[in-house]
């Protein structure tokens, strides 16, 4: 097997990222963990979170990793930098691409944030955006009840729908033209929050832009496979291995992913 890239989160929403892997870079060898059993990290301390996440990246390192990305934006708020300290290979998180993409798409720079409390808290995208474009204005708001839906599957659903359009009524006096999905549990309810907000407001997934960034880096280090050897997916989840393997099937339309269940730390 190729060297893989390792992709973590604390549960499924680092799948939404994977999508996007596995379209734009199908030469590439994917390991991902997900810690559904600790899952949500959102309405965790940030030191519990820290540690979390040391934890599912060393078991990855330990599988000989070329590189890492940290697909969950309260991960990459909390611990990127502790991560890159602590390992070798190339780390990259998703918060820095998220930004970018809603700056770029905005012709406002007026933009709403929806994350997990933790990583609105945190207030690193309210920072890097007005990095990158200091007469924003960003409008954050914390849903801590969405990730509990898309982990138990109900992300179709009409309750889901209520309950995110009870969330987003908080920004009814707001002005933006853009909204960032800042929690990659959120593009699993794309749908719904398109349809809970202004027809106007374009949404911001960060994933494309994130899997950009993993294409340079493995230019940049030149790690990436050219030798098209046989590429493989590997799903550990320290949750419940056969919910986890049915939102692999159903969102990334595998027909028979490989699933496997792990203990951490
Ligand atoms: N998917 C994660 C994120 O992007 C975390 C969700 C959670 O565990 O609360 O923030």
């Amino acid at each position: 097997m190729v060297k893989p890239i390792g992709v973590i989160d604390s549960g499924v929403g680092g799948l939404t990222v994977v999508k996007e892997m596995l379209n734009m870079l199908p030469n590439e060898s994917i390991l991902y963990l997900g810690d559904d059993l600790r899952c949500p990290y959102g309405s965790r301390s940030s030191e519990e979170v820290r540690t979390f996440t040391i934890e599912m990246v060393t078991k990855l390192a330990e599988m000989d990793i070329k590189m890492l990305v940290i697909a969950c934006n309260t991960a990459t708020a909390v611990a990127l930098d502790t991560i890159r300290h602590l390992f070798s290979f190339p780390v990259i998180g998703v918060i820095i691409p998220g930004a970018r993409a809603a700056v770029a798409n905005s012709r406002t720079k007026q933009i709403a944030v929806l994350g997990t409390a933790r990583t609105i808290e945190s207030r690193a995208y309210d920072e890097e955006i007005l990095k990158q474009a200091p007469d924003a204005a960003v409008y954050p708001l914390a849903c801590p009840d969405f990730v509990p839906i898309v982990e138990s599957g109900q992300y179709k659903s009409i309750s889901a729908r209520v309950t995110i359009h009870e969330t987003l009524k908080q920004l009814a006096d707001k002005n933006f033209d853009t909204a960032i999905l800042g929690c990659t549990h959120y593009p699993l309810l794309e749908g719904h929050i398109e349809s809970c907000l202004p027809e106007h407001v374009q949404i911001i997934s960060s994933a494309v832009e994130t899997v950009r960034d993993v294409e340079k880096t493995l230019v940049q280090y030149g790690i990436q496979n050219e030798a098209k050897q046989a590429v493989n997916a590997v799903f550990y989840t320290t949750g419940p291995r056969e919910s986890f393997e049915g939102i692999v099937k159903d969102w990334l339309e595998l027909e028979s992913p490989d699933v496997r269940k792990i203990s951490l730390p």
